[in-house]
């Protein structure tokens, strides 16, 4: 990377500024990295998805090049380790490039006269400067001039008017409606992996077809996350269901159980010894003990959650009843809230455990994979902020 001590030569850059626009070097000598990265559409080609060499359609869409130097996750998947790394596939990919291998390229290259001297003077210790290596290295050094800076940033350095109060405003609202919690960093955002249809299925509400598997296909990691809601144990678990679930865990999977009440009993009969569901009537109220699963949430914004006005369901209809384990961690309680606990000490522990249950329990499966089991109501996840920060912070607990 570039620094106030090592900046990066100009004829570097005025190399890479050539190739990126030189159409020569792919198999039909039609295509560039600036046919899909274009200059007039901010660094993007505007489809839905990218069109080949040959019209070999790419499995998904071009982000934008600019800013690309301050990215630390390449790709949509991540799959590749850098600027330069993604260049030096780009060269030989069958859909970018078209061409078989190196070779052909650089043959390609030493065809087009004029490039020597340029090579040359961007790497002049080398003998044999004109490899992929380098036109990967030049093609990233012309890249990391293309910073964009905006109004946001005059503000960041103490220019309070640089942005008009409508930006102003907006800003407000993009840091309390929680944006911030993903979006964040040079960037403000691009800095984290994040699944596709946390509340709802992705692929159901897009209708996309084929199904991309993203990450989980460059990882082939069973570790990734998997979120499971609202299921019913009569029509969607069988005991393979069960089994697997299990598997996955123990090889280190992450689960999250959304709304769940009568499903965690069934995965998981040694913790969970089966729940209390909520009677017309009923208040309750949610504890919070300190618990990442509420950072960033004050006890006011949990009002919602609390049900004082006996409504039925409640956000939180089921409590769990959690067997005491090493393995478990209750992270929120609920409690049926009927006035007064009268009587001496075994007739209220009896009373209380009946009107007592947790609603948000980790499980931390033989210090292998981990469970969120939740039976808070979340659907509202995607408008409602307090139950959009309960989601992110589930599954930043799942995940680090
Ligand atoms: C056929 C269209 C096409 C061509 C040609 C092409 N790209 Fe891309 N580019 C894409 C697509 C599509 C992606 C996303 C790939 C993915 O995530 O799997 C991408 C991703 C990238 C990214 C990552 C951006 C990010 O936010 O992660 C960079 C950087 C990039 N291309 C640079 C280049 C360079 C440099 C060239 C020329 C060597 C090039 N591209 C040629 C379509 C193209
Ligand atoms: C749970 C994490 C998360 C939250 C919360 C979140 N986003 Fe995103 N958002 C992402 C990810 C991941 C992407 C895709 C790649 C990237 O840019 O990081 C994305 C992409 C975007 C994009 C497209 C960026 C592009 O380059 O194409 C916009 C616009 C956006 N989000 C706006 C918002 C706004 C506005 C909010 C708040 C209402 C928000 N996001 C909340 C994770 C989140």
């Amino acid at each position: 990377m570039a620094s106030a001590e090592s900046p990066i030569p100009r004829e570097r850059v005025e190399l890479g500024r050539s190739l990126f626009f030189d159409p020569r070097l792919t198999i039909d000598g039609n295509m560039s990295c600036s046919s899909c990265h274009q200059p007039a559409f901010y660094g993007t080609d505007a489809h839905p998805k990218s069109i080949g060499v040959q019209q070999r359609p790419h499995p998904r869409n071009a982000p934008t090049v600019l800013n690309a130097g301050a990215l630390n996750i390449i790709h949509w998947r991540g799959d590749r380790d850098s600027l330069e790394d993604q260049v030096a596939k780009a060269a030989t990919s069958p859909i970018t490039s078209g061409q078989p291998d190196e070779k052909a390229v650089i043959d390609r290259l030493s065809r087009v006269t004029g490039y020597a001297p340029l090579f040359a003077a961007a790497f002049p210790r080398e003998p044999q400067p004109a490899i992929v290596q380098n036109i990967a290295q030049a093609i990233s050094a012309y890249e990391r001039t293309l910073l964009t800076p905006s109004l946001f940033d005059a503000y960041l350095s103490g220019n309070q008017e640089a942005m008009p109060p409508a930006a102003r405003a907006g800003l407000a609202k993009f840091i309390n409606t929680g944006c911030v919690a993903c979006h964040n960093g040079v960037g403000v955002g691009g800095g984290m992996y994040q699944k596709f249809g946390v509340v709802e299925d992705y692929w159901k509400a897009t209708g996309s077809d084929p199904i991309d598997k993203g990450r989980a296909d460059v990882t082939k990691d069973p570790a990734d996350l998997y979120v499971l809601s609202g299921l019913d144990p009569k029509t969607d678990l069988d005991t393979n269901d069960v089994r697997d679930l299990r598997l996955l865990l123990s090889k280190g999977g992450k689960l999250l159980l959304l709304d769940n009440g009568t499903v965690s009993p069934i995965l998981f009969p040694e913790y969970v010894r089966g729940s209390l569901v909520a009677t017309e009537g009923d208040i309750s109220n949610m504890d919070v003990p300190e618990s990442p699963v509420f950072d960033g949430l004050a006890p006011l914004d949990l009002r919602y959650f609390n049900n004082d006005k006996r409504e039925v369901p409640t956000v939180c209809k089921v409590a769990l009843k959690v067997r005491q384990d090493d393995h478990v961690v209750l992270l929120a309680k609920h409690v049926r809230i009927h006035g007064y606990l009268s009587g001496g000490m075994t007739e209220r522990a009896q009373r209380m455990e009946k009107i007592q249950g947790e609603t948000v329990v980790q499980v931390d499966d033989h210090d292998q994979g981990r469970a969120l089991l939740s039976t808070l109501l979340l659907e509202k996840g995607t408008v409602d902020p307090v139950a959009g920060k309960l989601l992110a912070n589930m599954i930043e607990l799942l995940m680090h």
